[in-house]
């Protein structure tokens, strides 16, 4: 009998990446010195501290269920870092924490998109958004962005793509694939429109702290009244704190939407783990030392990588000015996904190939690996690409 799925899953795709990182731990299980340009997440381990808050947690016997959106300990910590870090006041009514930023994000996109609503989604974006918004029986609009514009949509953009059945706009800044940050003066113009047409903007802050130029930080929802009742904040720990398995996300909205998602969560999830939770609370507390240790390495890093692929001929970038990818234009060499199987087989560097971030043509490389190994991986590429010249 053959599987008859639901329809809003049956087109739900994989991960681009998976092929990959499938070809690349065969590789590494046969013996290979792979190169790995992959990750998305820090190489650093959690800070101590944190550590030791999630032990404690166990020791105290703090193991079982809390409110379906975290303890409200937990939240009032959040709430103050959106006061103090973004300007923003979120009360513990207001906030909600979730199994990690997707996990924040998937349930947003349930609670606001409905059947054949329009989510304007800028191009590249992260994997994880276009699948989300099909879950949700609503339809993605991609917005595509060019390297003039250094990979940002305009304003002038964003509203020609505007129809009658858009709801919501995905901004997230810095980006995942490209580094981008968006400044103030371009968030500002966006904000106007988004307000002109009441669209909701889910703004997704995750690498928030992981920013290498001297431009300060802005959050959307800190924009003006208007634009803080249409958005959605959405951070987590996975990327600041090196906290990726512990799956703790967060968003700050209106009681309203934040009631929804409390509901949606008390039938789907229930809480983030509890022990999880503490080593966040912790995370929240301590002195940054750990964050601004982590985001000069990365910063040296990515300056090793820039400088290794500006030799390469034909190869061209928009230098990342945050999170821990640079996404560089590979088209002159052929079709991107081709080409990252042929790089991984031929000098076993892994690196992810355009496609599945809406980019054909370009390749993400990520500087969340040691400077060695950067220049280690930037070497045999440099070679591969002597020997298979421009097309
Ligand atoms: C842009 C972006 N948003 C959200 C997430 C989700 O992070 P997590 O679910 O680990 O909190 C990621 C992770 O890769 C990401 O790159």
């Amino acid at each position: 009998m053959s599987l008859k799925v639901n329809k809003r899953v049956k087109d739900v795709e994989g991960s681009s990446t998976l092929a990959i990182t499938a070809r690349a731990n065969e590789l590494k299980s046969q013996g290979h010195d792979v190169v790995n340009f992959g990750a998305g997440e820090p190489d650093f381990d959690t800070p101590e501290p944190i550590k030791q808050a999630a032990i404690k947690a166990i020791q105290e016997g703090f193991t079982k269920y809390t409110p379906s959106i975290g303890t409200v300990k937990l939240r009032e910590a959040i709430s103050q870092k959106f006061k103090k870090e973004n300007y923003l006041d979120y009360s513990v009514k207001q906030i909600a924490v979730s199994c990690g930023a997707k996990h924040t994000i998937f349930n947003i996109i349930q609670v606001l998109a409905d059947d054949g609503d329009e989510v304007l989604i800028p191009a590249p974006y992260w994997v994880s958004y276009p699948e989300m918004v099909k879950m949700a029986g609503a339809v993605s609009k991609f917005i595509p962005t060019t390297a003039k514009n250094n990979l940002k949509i305009t304003a002038k953009q964003l509203e020609a793509s505007i129809t009658s059945k858009t709801k919501i706009l995905i901004l997230n800044s810095p980006s995942n694939p490209t580094g981008m940050v968006y400044n103030k003066k371009e968030l500002e113009a966006i904000a106007d429109i988004c307000v002109k047409h009441k669209i909701y903007v889910i703004s997704d802050e995750i690498y928030e702290k992981l920013i290498y130029e001297s431009n300060q930080y802005c959050s959307f929802a800190s924009l003006g009244k208007e634009v803080y009742d249409l958005t959605i904040t959405v951070n987590g720990m996975s990327k600041s704190y090196a906290m990726t398995g512990w799956r703790i996300g967060y968003c700050g909205a209106s009681e309203e939407i934040i009631g929804f998602i409390n509901r949606y969560q008390d039938h789907s999830t229930s809480n983030p783990t509890s022990i999880s939770q503490m080593a966040a609370l912790a995370a929240l507390q301590q002195p940054e030392d750990a964050i601004i240790f982590m985001r000069n390495e990365f910063k040296k890093r990515r300056d090793i990588m820039m400088a290794a692929i500006d030799k390469m001929p034909g190869i061209s970038y928009v230098k990342p000015e945050g999170a821990f990818y640079l996404f560089a234009d590979f088209s002159k060499y052929g079709v991107s996904f081709d080409l990252a199987k042929r790089i991984l087989n031929d000098v076993n560097v892994a690196i992810i190939p355009g496609e599945g971030f809406g980019a054909p043509g370009f390749m993400r490389f990520s500087f969340a690996t040691s400077a060695e190994r950067i220049q280690e991986g930037m070497k045999r590429i440099s070679e591969w690409l002597s020997h298979n010249k421009i097309k």
